[in-house]
């Protein structure tokens, strides 16, 4: 018998304000046709002015309690996996456990960009089996609006606002990979990658928060190459093949990025929880709001072998396996 990271409950929360691609046309040189034939997505959503990261996470976990039949005072960790925090400091993890009321226990941020929930999940999953906590909430949260540089066509166009979140516990298995819960996961970072996708400001360098800027060619590339390995990677550690997954949940970037990634996974695409449509790119929290879609959608069951996997700034990429 061994110990297990199971997801008991999962929950999103979107800003009520839905942007179309209709809207970026009268502000720089784009098109909904290109926009929707080069990236697949076709509206966002972003949050109301005075509407914070820690809001949109708050009402997420508040949704995954409920989901897992559970409040508050049953967590004992909670992790945000951000890039826009509310403020450079507290971190936005302490300020959502004010905001569910959460008295017990710690929370922290995880900062790795797009792959944030990823890097989010496997820690939490290493608190698990070490027995540091029992119950942890996984939250990917985000404000992205407020970073993007409106005059720049190549990345205005491409990020949403969002939260999601899991509340993952603590489930004795037998080993074998017919369990349910985290089975495997693959983590990599290289810093040498840092200009191809970056914020031109921060606290020790300008004193802004800064805009995004990213060289989206070039991360194309190392998308479609290094999720396919990522996902290998942890498929490996599981000892599954591409042939026992139910649903890849991937990042939402870029369709063409989801397709390429399924399609070196031999997965076919009917495999594929793809929300990118309606939400753009919401940097951690596209796992995990794609992951409760999936579940509303009725796509996801109890049973399913899920692989996620995401790359962002840094570079920073992974992969989770999981059985729900
Ligand atoms: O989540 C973090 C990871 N991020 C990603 O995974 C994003 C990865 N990158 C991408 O999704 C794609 O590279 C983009 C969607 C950002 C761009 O698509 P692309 O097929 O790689 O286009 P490109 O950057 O090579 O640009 C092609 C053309 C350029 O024009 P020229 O130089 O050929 O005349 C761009 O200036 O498309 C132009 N372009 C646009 N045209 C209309 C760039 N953005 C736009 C736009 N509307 N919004």
């Amino acid at each position: 018998m061994i110990i297990r990271a199971v997801v008991r409950g999962v929950g999103h929360y979107l800003p009520e304000r839905v942007v179309p691609n209709a809207w970026f046309e009268d502000r720089v040189d784009t098109t909904d046709e290109w926009i929707r034939t080069r990236t697949g997505i076709e509206r966002r959503h972003f949050a109301a002015d005075g509407e914070t990261t820690s809001d949109l996470g708050a009402k997420a976990a508040e949704a995954a309690l409920i989901d897992a039949g559970l409040t508050a005072a049953d967590i004992d960790a909670l992790v945000v996996a951000t890039s826009t925090p509310d403020l450079t400091f507290p971190s936005a993890a302490t300020m959502v456990q004010a905001k569910i009321g959460m008295k017990q226990g710690f929370a922290f941020d995880v900062q790795a960009v797009c792959a944030g929930f990823v890097y989010a999940l496997s820690n939490a999953n290493a608190l698990i089996l070490s027995g540091q906590a029992k119950r942890v909430l996984v939250i990917g949260a985000e404000t992205f609006s407020r970073i993007l540089d409106f005059d720049d066509r190549g990345t205005c166009v491409l990020f949403g606002d969002g939260a999601g979140a899991v509340v993952l516990e603590a489930t004795t298995g037998s080993g074998a990979t017919g369990d349910r819960g985290i089975l495997a996961t693959d983590l990599n970072s290289d810093g040498s990658y840092k200009d191809l996708l970056y914020v031109d400001g921060g606290v020790s360098t300008t004193g802004t928060a800064g805009h995004l800027r990213m060289q989206g060619n070039q991360v194309f590339r190392h998308a479609v190459e290094k999720l396919a390995e990522t996902a290998h990677a942890a498929l490996d550690k599981a000892g599954l093949s591409g042939a026992d997954v139910d649903w890849i949940v991937p990042h939402q970037a870029n369709l063409r990025i989801i397709t390429a990634t399924a399609q070196r996974m031999q997965v076919p695409m009917d495999r594929v929880v793809v929300t990118v449509q309606d939400h753009g790119n919401t940097s951690a929290a596209s796992i995990p709001l794609a992951l409760s879609v999936g579940k509303e959608r009725g796509q996801i069951k109890v049973g399913d072998l899920i692989v996620t996997e995401a790359i962002g700034g840094g570079l920073s990429w992974g992969s989770v396996v999981l059985r729900w």
